[in-house]
């Protein structure tokens, strides 16, 4: 949560900057206010010394008035008037409609991962959100089961994905970096296992990103990776719910993975995309990621072998 703070003021986008500003401002006021009422009421201890003669009967009402009136109306309106107009002035930096020349990333939230298609472009990912620096970015937002919500702190706009309808939200990035969103709706057990990461790069790099990414899959190299393909072909069953481009298998209920071996991370940012941990995820997901969809692999020992080696090889 401390991280999440941390890089939503530390904005690297427009939305997030005036996000982070308001921020700023009602800390400021949140600090005026306390120190306002922390004075008056040491002010008012030391004011009440013992063994002062308690007055008799209730205190006539015309003495606490001006406190009543400034303290409790006239503070909290200013206050509340200035957060208001803050507000719908930071509402406005945050564009409803993508503008001219954006680029339209479909992101589709699943339990408990992130499906992102890049349509102009043709493609599709999972887990990895690659967009341009100084390029406003439409994400067209939906969910394939419950309510997801799509939140990078440091570029700021927080949208949920709904199943029934299709949510904007418009970015930009003005300096590269990496990010890793996290899934800001409670979506069941694996909630807080649902990341994405997002490298805002420049337009050379993202550009070079995309051709990569439009690659059909490497051709397995060498006999292990061969007979990997057939089993994620065959008895793996892989290819009744991933599709790999440049194979027959086409399915698309759990992430496509032409070139998983070169993602980040793996299970939606849950480990680093190591071998190791490429292993460990097909041999049993649940080991990283309790309750995830994808069943722990009926296979021996050889064939898991062969088939870690031909997802090593889809780079
Ligand atoms: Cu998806 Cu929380």
């Amino acid at each position: 949560m401390i991280t999440l703070l941390a890089q939503a003021l530390d904005p690297e986008g427009p939305v997030a900057d005036s996000a982070a500003g308001l921020w700023w401002l009602m800390l400021a006021l949140g600090v005026a206010v306390f120190l306002v009422v922390g004075v008056v009421l040491v002010v008012g201890l030391f004011r009440s010394r013992p063994g002062d003669a308690p007055e008799a009967g209730p205190q006539p009402p015309d003495r606490f008035g001006p406190w009543l009136v400034g303290g409790g109306v006239a503070l909290p309106l200013i206050v509340i008037t200035v957060v208001f107009a803050a507000t719908v002035d930071a509402m406005r930096d945050v564009p409803t409609t993508a503008p001219d020349g954006a680029l339209v990333v479909e992101i589709v939230g699943h339990q408990w991962w992130w499906e992102v298609r890049y349509p102009a472009e043709g493609i599709t990912t999972a887990n990895e959100m690659h967009i341009p620096v100084g390029r406003p970015v439409a994400l067209r937002l939906s969910s394939a089961d419950v309510i997801h919500s799509f939140w990078v702190p440091a570029l700021g706009g927080k949208l949920d994905l709904l199943p029934d309808k299709v949510n904007t939200l418009v970015l930009q990035a003005d300096e590269p970096g990496r990010h890793v969103n996290r899934c800001a709706e409670f979506c069941g057990l694996q909630h807080t296992l649902m990341g994405m990461d997002v490298v805002a790069e420049p337009p050379e790099g993202f550009a070079a990103w995309v051709a990569s990414r439009q690659l059909p899959a490497a051709e397995p190299a060498g006999a292990n990776a061969r007979r990997g393909l057939d089993v994620f072909l065959g008895s793996g069953g892989c290819a009744s719910c991933h599709a790999v481009r440049g194979t027959v298998a086409a399915a698309t209920r759990g992430p496509e993975l032409t070139h998983v071996a070169s993602r980040a991370s793996l299970g939606a940012a849950a480990v680093p995309n190591t071998a190791e941990q490429r292993a460990r995820w097909v041999s049993d997901p649940h080991t990283i990621k309790r309750g995830v969809a994808m069943p722990p692999a009926d296979l021996s020992s050889g064939e898991l072998a062969d088939l870690v080696a031909y997802l090593d090889g889809l780079r």
